[in-house]
């Protein structure tokens, strides 16, 4: 997953070095999301000018690159708007860092004056799916491309539209671009031809926007700007331009009535005049929150323009049904959240991070002394909910875990029928979805491309759709009817623990809730609410074997080729979930086998080498899994034991295990895992491997 980061100033004077430096950062808050290449785009010396600096690799790189470039950087701009972006290369390859510098390459240092190539500049998350037939219609029109970007289609089909009609605004110009686009996109465009103004749109992908003010904001809203002619084509526009030379836009004249002044009476002082104002744009609130917490998330289809220190926000449609106004909200995101702190990696902290993670989840929710969970996300749906005729959870990786490990618990409080779903498998096979289902889609990130198209297809059938997500903004949250936010806060790792957890503990809320008017289920409500009161105590606890895992994977598991993971019943998902953790960071193969399977084939593995972990804390199905040990210890398997402590089955002194806590059968998946991701995370820190940016992976995959 890309990110873009865009800062404006306007009557705030700031030299060079700090609006590189301001773009600079806001990438490398994003560099979690993982890239293989970075750039910006700047201002220059003279007007018309741009500078454009790109590089492969990390932002130290292209960081690197600007400091050789010997770029004045101490102009001072009073005014100004740059634009900046990571990007993996979906499109195209990354360019090459040693092609010399040259007017129409699109490498490294771009040094412009009023080349065409840069009238325009662009920066975008996500795909453009037909970029091919627009850069075939722009070449039909004599445009040459440099690259095989998608981004460059959006920067030569904006310039196209701008030749035929100088006079055209910005925003129209830039609804007309947006409306030829498909695909999923975040994007930032910036012109020589309207100089400290950016154009912002969301179409799938996030884009917040950052607000900073002098003075205090006189209202926390913007209003909503509907095209009065709809949707207009680049054709339309063109030839409405043609029609309405004289306007000033492609549209009726600008309606600078009520609704402009109302858009921007956030921003312009009592006798209309514009204010000193700074915005800060991003994928991600995690890169805005050190510069202000007072941010305006915009929504799919919003076309926000940012001119004269005020913030316009458009629509391409007429009056959709959709908000119509975008409220500026302050985000309790602190920046030590987005910090490592005193940790090594992100994934290590968001590990110890658990015990308060999970009291987060729980937070307002959940009230064990009056014995009540209150989901207020989901208070209007839980009645249809409970007369569905079948939830249906889909998801992707650790998300798919996570609803594996609830499913039992579903089924046993609301006896409803549960399917759990990866969502790629469940698209590729066009499963059966009716308006009485409810699917509920589980994401972290809300913006997995797997998980957004099988929300899609399912909002499409009609069925009731339900979000259980971490980031607030994301498309998921945005499109499902209801939902629950786990509020586990920002997850950096790429590897996802405490979203595991706090996932896991918002459904077994959400089962609770749903099971709330069964008289026959009350008993085991509270024994759960009980047990979910202690889960953070208990983390706790197990966050001190922290050293003894440590010190267990150097002996136990260096220079090893595989490593199997056993589990049964609910601790089945806790093996899928560890056996994912130690691939994706330490990249050693772990094979997570259902242990009833093991007499099926893969005791055949089992030898006296073969490292194996089985998980055998006691629930109903303790004597079936002790079976397995048995099978495996007979084979001369030596597997270590993750046990309740003090478990008389595992008191031999032979018995390599780790002791955790005991809690209620369904939870405990979540005591379970945490010696599972201790054992991931040493693994690869054993191997000297990047924890928290794994090779080849993303933190959210936002393409197919
Ligand atoms: C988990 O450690 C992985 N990073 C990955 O499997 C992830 O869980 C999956 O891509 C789903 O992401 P989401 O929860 O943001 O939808």
């Amino acid at each position: 997953m890309c990110g873009i980061f865009g800062y404006i100033n306007y009557l705030v004077e700031k030299d060079r070095k700090f609006i590189v430096d301001t773009l600079l950062n806001g990438l490398s808050r994003l560099e979690y999301r993982g890239y293989d290449s970075a750039g910006m785009a700047v201002d220059g010396n003279k007007k018309n000018e741009v500078f454009a600096f790109k590089e492969v690799g990390k932002v130290a790189k292209l960081k690197e690159l600007i400091e050789q470039s010997a770029t004045d950087m101490t102009k001072t701009f009073e005014s100004h708007a740059g634009i900046s972006h990571t990007r993996w290369a979906t499109h195209g390859t990354p360019p090459p860092s040693e092609l010399p510098p040259s007017p129409n390459s699109t490498d490294s240092i771009l040094i412009h004056s009023s080349d065409p190539l840069w009238e325009f500049s662009v920066v975008h998350n996500g795909i453009i799916t037909n970029y091919k037939e627009l850069k075939a219609l722009l070449e039909t029109k004599g445009f040459r491309f440099e690259t095989e970007t998608d981004t460059e289609c959006i920067a030569k089909l904006a310039k196209y539209l701008y030749d035929q009609h100088p006079d055209i605004e910005f925003t129209v110009l830039a609804k007309a671009v947006i409306k030829e686009l498909e695909g999923a996109f975040g994007l930032l465009m910036k012109s020589v031809h309207y100089p400290h103004e950016v154009i912002a749109a969301r179409k799938g992908s996030p884009l917040v926007i950052g607000v900073k003010t002098s003075k205090k904001m006189k209202v926390d809203f913007v209003d909503v700007e509907y095209s009065e002619d709809g949707v207009l084509s680049a054709e339309q526009a063109s030839q409405n331009v043609a029609a309405k030379k004289s306007a000033t836009s492609l549209l009726a004249p600008p309606d600078k009535s009520l609704l402009h002044r109302s858009q921007s009476r956030a921003f312009l002082s009592d006798d209309g005049i514009p204010q000193p104002a700074e915005f800060f744009l991003s994928s991600d609130p995690s890169a805005i929150v050190e510069h202000t917490k007072k941010v305006l998330y915009l929504e799919d289809d919003d076309i926000a323009h940012i001119h004269e220190g005020q913030l316009n926000i458009h629509r391409l449609t007429k009056d959709d049904g959709t908000s119509n106004v975008r409220a500026i909200q302050t985000i309790e995101l602190e920046l030590q959240e987005i910090m490592k702190g005193k940790f090594d990696h992100f994934m290590q902290k968001e590990i110890f991070e658990q015990p308060e993670s999970v009291v987060n989840t729980m937070r307002g929710r959940l009230d064990v002394a009056n014995k009540r969970v209150t989901l207020g996300g989901l208070r209007q749906y839980i009645s249809t909910i409970r007369r569905c005729r079948r939830i249906i959870f889909i998801a992707c990786g650790t998300s798919y875990h996570s609803c594996m490990a609830v499913r039992g618990i579903f089924e046993e409080l609301t006896e409803i029928p549960i399917a759990v779903e990866l969502a790629s498998d469940f698209l590729d096979r066009q499963a059966p979805v009716f308006r009485d289902d409810t699917c509920v889609f589980v994401s972290q990130s809300g913006e997995t491309a797997d998980s957004l198209m099988a929300l899609r297809y399912c909002l499409e059938r009609g069925a009731l759709t339900v979000g259980v997500v971490n980031v607030v903004g994301s498309s998921i949250s945005l499109l499902t009817h209801c939902g629950v936010h786990i509020n586990a806060g920002p997850e950096i790792g790429v590897a996802s623990t405490k979203a595991y957890t706090s996932q896991f503990v918002a459904m077994v809320m959400f089962a609770l809730s749903l099971s709330e008017d069964r008289a026959s289920k009350q008993k085991r409500r509270e024994e759960i609410m009980e047990g979910l009161g202690q889960i953070s105590e208990q983390f706790k606890q197990i966050l001190k074997l922290n050293d003894p895992i440590k010190d267990l994977c150097a002996k136990f598991f260096k220079n090893q080729k595989s490593l199997l993971l056993l589990g049964r019943g609910a601790q089945f998902p806790t093996a899928l979930e560890g056996a994912l953790k130690i691939k994706e960071i330490s990249y050693l193969h772990c094979e997570a086998v259902m242990s009833g399977e093991l007499k099926h084939g893969v005791l055949a593995l089992v030898d006296e080498n073969l490292p194996i972990i089985m998980i055998l804390t006691r629930d109903s199905l303790f004597t079936k899994s002790l079976n397995a040990y048995q099978q495996v210890i007979a084979r001369g398997g030596r597997p270590i034991v993750i046990c309740n402590h003090d478990d008389p089955e595992f008191s031999s002194a032979l018995t390599e295990k780790i002791d955790v806590p005991k809690t209620v059968d369904c939870l405990q998946g979540l005591l379970n895992v945490i010696p599972l991701q201790l054992i991931s995370y040493w693994l690869a820190v054993g191997e000297g491997l990047n924890v928290d940016f794994p090779r080849n992976l993303a933190k959210s995959v936002t393409v197919e």
